[in-house]
């Protein structure tokens, strides 16, 4: 789909580019899918939450189409990609954004693994990017271009900093983002992945309604208190991280200013995982 033009340089970063993003209906996905739609490209959102994913494409539409997809499922990933090519007659990104914590925010010891729980978790959290991987390298390494990314987190760089199994399967996209970038260099496709350290979603007001078993009535409330609670933790004082930075970061990745960068998993933390603060600087 032709969009007239009237963006400066510097909003026109992915221009005619066409992206899926799955988990785009909500949080850093919605981020994501409002940022690239402004820099010019066409974005399909792949999530199961049919009603915010219909109302933000809704809000951004011609640009922005929704369809109905469920990561873990191998025939919703190829019919999303499928109808993406058939639509626009092309995919040149990719961004495995789905992803959930598991229920294990409450029971947080190793001796309470539950085995179905990392079954649902590996299902959506490592399945899901392995297919958005192998459903878009099918369409970009005949085209020898296209560009992969994938949310991964601080979990997956260090330990201690969320359940056993999201941990696992965010260390595993960090390996696997670096194995596809290996497989895919030599037809120029660029694989990358986003690791952000805590960002008030639902994902973690959900996570801490749980844990805390306290219920705000206002999500902004819930949003404030997480925000909070994480600039509390932060190494990188006076800023607060929001769905936007995370969004930043993704553009980054995918636009032409990052044209050589590939394997590289971008920490977005405020060098949280950078830095063991022991002898009190
Ligand atoms: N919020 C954080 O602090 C944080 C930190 C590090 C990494 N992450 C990662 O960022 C990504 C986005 O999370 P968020 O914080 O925006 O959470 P969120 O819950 O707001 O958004 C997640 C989105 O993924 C969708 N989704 C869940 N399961 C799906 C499935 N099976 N198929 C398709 N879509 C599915 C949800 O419907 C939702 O739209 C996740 O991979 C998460 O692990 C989040």
């Amino acid at each position: 789909m032709q969009r007239q033009n009237n963006s400066s340089p510097y909003e026109s970063r992915l221009e005619g580019k066409v992206a899926i993003i799955t988990g785009g209906a909500r949080g850093i996905g919605e981020a994501s899918t409002r940022l690239f739609a402004k820099h010019g490209a066409n974005v399909v959102i792949a999530d199961i939450e049919d009603h915010e994913g219909k109302m933000v494409s809704e809000s951004l539409s011609p640009a922005v189409t929704y369809m109905r997809c469920d990561v873990s499922n191998e025939e919703d990933v190829a019919h999303v990609v499928n109808m993406t090519v058939s639509k626009y007659g092309r995919l040149d990104i990719m961004f495995n954004n789905a992803g959930i914590l598991g229920e294990q925010a409450k029971r947080k010891s190793i001796m309470d693994f539950d085995a179905e729980e990392f079954d649902n978790v590996m299902g959506v959290n490592v399945k899901g990017v392995c297919l958005g991987m192998k459903h878009a390298a099918r369409i970009m390494v005949p085209r020898r271009s296209g560009c992969i990314i994938s949310t991964a987190s601080v979990a997956g760089v260090q330990g201690g900093l969320g359940p056993h199994t999201y941990t696992a399967s965010k260390h595993a996209i960090i390996g696997l983002t670096k194995n596809a970038a290996c497989e895919l260099g030599k037809y120029g496709i660029r694989v990358n992945s986003i690791s952000p350290f805590g960002v008030a979603t639902s994902m973690l007001i959900n996570a801490w309604r749980n844990y805390e078993g306290e219920m705000y009535e206002d999500f902004d409330d819930q949003e404030q208190r997480i925000e909070e609670f994480v600039r509390s933790l932060a190494n990188l004082k006076g800023q607060t991280l929001r769905t936007t930075d995370i969004a930043e970061a993704a553009l980054y990745l995918v636009s032409d200013e990052a044209k050589y960068v590939s394997g590289h998993n971008l920490v977005v933390d405020g060098g949280i995982t950078s830095v063991n603060n022991c002898v009190g600087l």
